[in-house]
Protein backbone atom coordinates (compact mmCIF):
# COMPACT_ATOMS: atom_id res chain seq x y z
CA UNK A 1 0.00 0.00 0.00
CA UNK A 2 1.11 3.42 -1.04
CA UNK A 3 2.36 5.72 2.32
CA UNK A 4 0.36 8.38 2.23
CA UNK A 5 1.90 11.89 2.41
CA UNK A 6 2.11 13.77 5.89
CA UNK A 7 3.05 17.42 5.55
CA UNK A 8 3.81 19.26 9.03
CA UNK A 9 3.93 22.98 10.29
CA UNK A 10 6.05 23.36 12.48
CA UNK A 11 5.13 26.80 14.31
CA UNK A 12 8.16 26.98 16.76
CA UNK A 13 7.99 29.57 19.01
CA UNK A 14 5.23 31.72 17.13
CA UNK A 15 1.71 33.08 17.40
CA UNK A 16 -0.11 34.43 20.45
CA UNK A 17 -3.25 32.00 20.99
CA UNK A 18 -5.35 35.09 19.10
CA UNK A 19 -2.87 35.20 16.24
CA UNK A 20 -2.88 31.46 15.68
CA UNK A 21 -6.61 31.10 15.02
CA UNK A 22 -6.48 33.99 12.70
CA UNK A 23 -3.68 31.94 10.41
CA UNK A 24 -6.12 28.62 11.08
CA UNK A 25 -8.90 30.83 9.49
CA UNK A 26 -7.26 32.01 7.04
CA UNK A 27 -5.07 28.50 5.84
CA UNK A 28 -8.46 26.29 6.29
CA UNK A 29 -9.36 26.52 2.58
CA UNK A 30 -5.90 26.70 1.22
CA UNK A 31 -4.98 23.40 2.98
CA UNK A 32 -7.60 21.21 1.96
CA UNK A 33 -5.88 18.14 -0.05
CA UNK A 34 -7.59 14.59 1.02
CA UNK A 35 -4.43 12.78 -0.41
CA UNK A 36 -2.49 14.34 2.02
CA UNK A 37 -2.31 14.55 6.41
CA UNK A 38 -2.02 18.10 6.85
CA UNK A 39 -0.77 18.70 10.32
CA UNK A 40 -0.08 22.10 12.40
CA UNK A 41 2.39 21.58 15.13
CA UNK A 42 1.95 24.86 17.51
CA UNK A 43 2.97 26.36 20.45
CA UNK A 44 1.25 24.15 23.89
CA UNK A 45 -0.38 27.20 24.69
CA UNK A 46 -1.97 27.16 21.15
CA UNK A 47 -3.10 24.06 21.41
CA UNK A 48 -6.92 24.22 22.80
CA UNK A 49 -7.31 27.12 20.27
CA UNK A 50 -6.23 26.07 17.44
CA UNK A 51 -8.09 22.42 17.47
CA UNK A 52 -11.24 24.66 18.11
CA UNK A 53 -10.17 27.03 15.18
CA UNK A 54 -9.60 23.62 13.01
CA UNK A 55 -12.93 22.05 13.91
CA UNK A 56 -14.60 20.29 10.41
CA UNK A 57 -11.36 20.91 8.48
CA UNK A 58 -8.78 18.51 7.35
CA UNK A 59 -6.36 20.09 9.77
CA UNK A 60 -4.78 17.78 12.37
CA UNK A 61 -3.36 19.06 15.68
CA UNK A 62 0.42 18.39 17.40
CA UNK A 63 2.83 19.57 20.02
CA UNK A 64 5.92 20.85 19.69
CA UNK A 65 7.21 19.19 22.81
CA UNK A 66 5.85 16.71 25.41
CA UNK A 67 7.65 15.28 29.05
CA UNK A 68 8.03 11.50 29.43
CA UNK A 69 6.40 11.43 32.86
CA UNK A 70 2.95 11.33 33.47
CA UNK A 71 2.48 13.85 36.33
CA UNK A 72 3.65 15.29 39.12
CA UNK A 73 6.39 17.84 40.15
CA UNK A 74 7.87 18.61 36.94
CA UNK A 75 7.83 22.82 36.89
CA UNK A 76 7.12 23.94 33.27
CA UNK A 77 6.29 20.60 31.53
CA UNK A 78 3.32 19.30 29.72
CA UNK A 79 2.22 15.79 29.98
CA UNK A 80 1.25 12.82 27.27
CA UNK A 81 -2.65 13.23 29.12
CA UNK A 82 -2.30 16.86 28.54
CA UNK A 83 -1.85 16.73 24.87
CA UNK A 84 -4.51 14.10 24.22
CA UNK A 85 -6.95 15.75 26.58
CA UNK A 86 -6.19 19.46 24.87
CA UNK A 87 -6.79 17.23 20.97
CA UNK A 88 -3.10 16.86 20.05
CA UNK A 89 -2.81 13.45 17.55
CA UNK A 90 1.02 13.99 17.16
CA UNK A 91 4.24 15.25 18.86
CA UNK A 92 7.01 16.57 17.35
CA UNK A 93 9.94 15.02 19.42
CA UNK A 94 13.95 15.44 19.25
CA UNK A 95 13.79 19.12 17.18
CA UNK A 96 17.49 19.62 16.54
CA UNK A 97 16.44 23.44 18.48
CA UNK A 98 15.60 21.06 21.45
CA UNK A 99 18.63 19.27 21.15
CA UNK A 100 20.86 22.42 20.94
CA UNK A 101 19.10 24.89 23.26
CA UNK A 102 17.46 22.49 25.51
CA UNK A 103 19.91 19.68 25.95
CA UNK A 104 17.68 17.36 24.59
CA UNK A 105 19.52 13.64 23.95
CA UNK A 106 18.46 10.86 22.00
CA UNK A 107 17.86 9.03 25.34
CA UNK A 108 15.35 11.51 26.70
CA UNK A 109 13.99 11.12 23.20
CA UNK A 110 13.35 7.35 23.28
CA UNK A 111 11.60 7.92 26.46
CA UNK A 112 9.46 10.53 25.44
CA UNK A 113 8.71 7.87 22.14
CA UNK A 114 7.68 5.85 24.20
CA UNK A 115 5.25 7.52 26.22
CA UNK A 116 3.83 9.17 22.82
CA UNK A 117 3.10 5.54 21.89
CA UNK A 118 1.36 4.63 25.02
CA UNK A 119 -0.74 7.70 24.86
CA UNK A 120 -1.55 7.00 21.02
CA UNK A 121 0.27 10.33 20.21
CA UNK A 122 1.85 9.81 16.65
CA UNK A 123 5.74 11.00 17.50
CA UNK A 124 7.42 12.76 14.79
CA UNK A 125 11.02 11.70 15.56
CA UNK A 126 13.56 14.40 14.16
CA UNK A 127 16.98 13.43 13.20
CA UNK A 128 20.11 15.64 11.26
CA UNK A 129 23.62 16.10 11.01
CA UNK A 130 25.28 19.72 11.32
CA UNK A 131 27.26 21.24 8.27
CA UNK A 132 30.47 19.72 10.52
CA UNK A 133 29.14 16.14 10.27
CA UNK A 134 28.20 16.35 6.74
CA UNK A 135 31.48 17.80 5.66
CA UNK A 136 33.46 14.66 8.19
CA UNK A 137 31.45 12.24 5.86
CA UNK A 138 29.53 10.70 8.82
CA UNK A 139 26.12 12.10 7.90
CA UNK A 140 24.72 8.63 7.81
CA UNK A 141 26.53 7.74 11.05
CA UNK A 142 25.28 10.15 13.51
CA UNK A 143 21.48 9.37 11.70
CA UNK A 144 21.63 6.34 12.44
CA UNK A 145 22.65 6.60 16.09
CA UNK A 146 20.30 9.11 16.49
CA UNK A 147 17.02 6.42 15.20
CA UNK A 148 18.78 3.65 16.90
CA UNK A 149 18.27 5.00 20.24
CA UNK A 150 15.19 6.90 19.41
CA UNK A 151 13.63 3.29 18.41
CA UNK A 152 14.88 1.70 21.42
CA UNK A 153 11.97 -0.79 22.78
CA UNK A 154 9.58 0.86 20.28
CA UNK A 155 7.60 -2.39 18.67
CA UNK A 156 7.52 -3.08 14.54
CA UNK A 157 3.22 -2.39 15.23
CA UNK A 158 3.79 1.35 16.73
CA UNK A 159 7.53 2.16 14.44
CA UNK A 160 4.97 1.94 11.44
CA UNK A 161 3.23 4.12 12.62
CA UNK A 162 5.44 6.88 13.71
CA UNK A 163 7.20 9.63 11.71
CA UNK A 164 10.39 10.20 11.54
CA UNK A 165 11.49 13.81 10.23
CA UNK A 166 15.35 14.16 8.11
CA UNK A 167 16.07 17.74 8.80
CA UNK A 168 19.89 18.64 8.36
CA UNK A 169 20.71 21.49 10.35
CA UNK A 170 22.23 23.36 7.81
CA UNK A 171 19.34 23.75 6.17
CA UNK A 172 17.07 24.47 8.57
CA UNK A 173 16.39 28.61 8.27
CA UNK A 174 18.72 29.17 6.38
CA UNK A 175 16.91 29.01 2.77
CA UNK A 176 19.55 26.67 2.11
CA UNK A 177 17.53 23.24 0.56
CA UNK A 178 19.16 20.27 0.95
CA UNK A 179 19.12 19.06 -2.81
CA UNK A 180 16.54 16.24 -3.60
CA UNK A 181 19.28 14.40 -4.22
CA UNK A 182 20.89 14.62 -0.62
CA UNK A 183 17.60 14.20 1.19
CA UNK A 184 16.16 11.19 -0.70
CA UNK A 185 19.95 9.58 0.13
CA UNK A 186 19.16 10.26 3.62
CA UNK A 187 15.75 9.56 3.46
CA UNK A 188 16.88 6.17 2.19
CA UNK A 189 19.43 5.63 4.61
CA UNK A 190 16.76 6.18 7.37
CA UNK A 191 14.40 3.61 5.68
CA UNK A 192 17.00 0.94 5.48
CA UNK A 193 18.09 1.43 8.76
CA UNK A 194 14.25 0.96 10.03
CA UNK A 195 15.05 -2.50 7.41
CA UNK A 196 17.54 -3.81 9.54
CA UNK A 197 16.26 -2.53 13.32
CA UNK A 198 12.43 -4.17 12.18
CA UNK A 199 11.83 -5.74 8.69
CA UNK A 200 10.72 -4.60 5.33
CA UNK A 201 7.16 -4.71 5.91
CA UNK A 202 7.82 -1.60 8.91
CA UNK A 203 10.11 -0.21 6.94
CA UNK A 204 8.10 0.11 3.80
CA UNK A 205 5.07 1.73 6.29
CA UNK A 206 7.17 4.30 8.40
CA UNK A 207 6.64 7.98 6.73
CA UNK A 208 9.88 9.79 6.54
CA UNK A 209 9.53 13.52 6.15
CA UNK A 210 12.07 15.88 4.97
CA UNK A 211 12.70 19.40 6.75
CA UNK A 212 14.87 22.94 6.20
CA UNK A 213 13.62 25.69 4.21
CA UNK A 214 11.31 23.78 2.53
CA UNK A 215 8.85 26.10 0.36
CA UNK A 216 6.40 26.30 -2.37
CA UNK A 217 9.34 25.74 -5.29
CA UNK A 218 11.17 23.17 -3.55
CA UNK A 219 8.52 20.92 -2.42
CA UNK A 220 7.08 19.43 -5.68
CA UNK A 221 10.67 17.90 -6.74
CA UNK A 222 11.47 16.87 -2.51
CA UNK A 223 7.95 15.42 -2.40
CA UNK A 224 8.18 13.31 -5.59
CA UNK A 225 11.33 11.44 -4.12
CA UNK A 226 10.53 7.34 -3.43
CA UNK A 227 11.39 7.70 -0.10
CA UNK A 228 10.11 11.57 0.97
CA UNK A 229 6.39 11.16 2.36
CA UNK A 230 6.73 14.73 2.94
CA UNK A 231 7.79 17.80 4.92
CA UNK A 232 8.20 19.28 8.50
CA UNK A 233 7.48 23.09 7.14
CA UNK A 234 8.93 25.89 9.69
CA UNK A 235 8.99 29.53 7.91
CA UNK A 236 7.06 28.77 5.46
CA UNK A 237 3.76 27.04 7.47
CA UNK A 238 3.26 30.55 8.94
CA UNK A 239 2.13 31.74 5.46
CA UNK A 240 -0.13 31.15 2.95
CA UNK A 241 2.69 29.93 0.82
CA UNK A 242 1.74 26.71 3.47
CA UNK A 243 -1.63 26.08 0.97
CA UNK A 244 0.67 25.64 -1.86
CA UNK A 245 3.57 23.60 -0.17
CA UNK A 246 0.38 21.05 1.16
CA UNK A 247 -1.44 21.43 -2.84
CA UNK A 248 2.32 20.76 -4.40
CA UNK A 249 1.23 18.45 -6.99
P1 LIG B 1 12.48 25.98 8.17
O1 LIG B 1 11.44 25.43 7.22
O2 LIG B 1 12.11 27.35 8.66
O3 LIG B 1 13.86 25.88 7.62
O4 LIG B 1 12.43 25.07 9.48
C1 LIG B 1 12.54 23.70 9.34
C2 LIG B 1 12.25 23.06 10.64
O5 LIG B 1 13.06 23.13 11.55
C3 LIG B 1 10.97 22.37 10.79
O6 LIG B 1 10.94 21.63 11.96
Amino acid sequence: MARKKIIAGNWKMNMTPSEAVKLVETLKPLVVNDEVDVVFCVPAIDIIPVVEAAKGSNIQVGAENMYFEEKGAYTGEISPNMLVDAGAKYVVLGHSERREYFAETSESVNKKMLKAFEHGITPIMCCGESLTQREQGITMDWIRQQVKVGFLNVTAEQAKTAVIAYEPIWAIGTGKTATTEQAQEVCAGIRACIAEIYDDATAAAIRIQYGGSVNAKTAPDLFAQADIDGGLVGGASLKEEFGKIVNYK
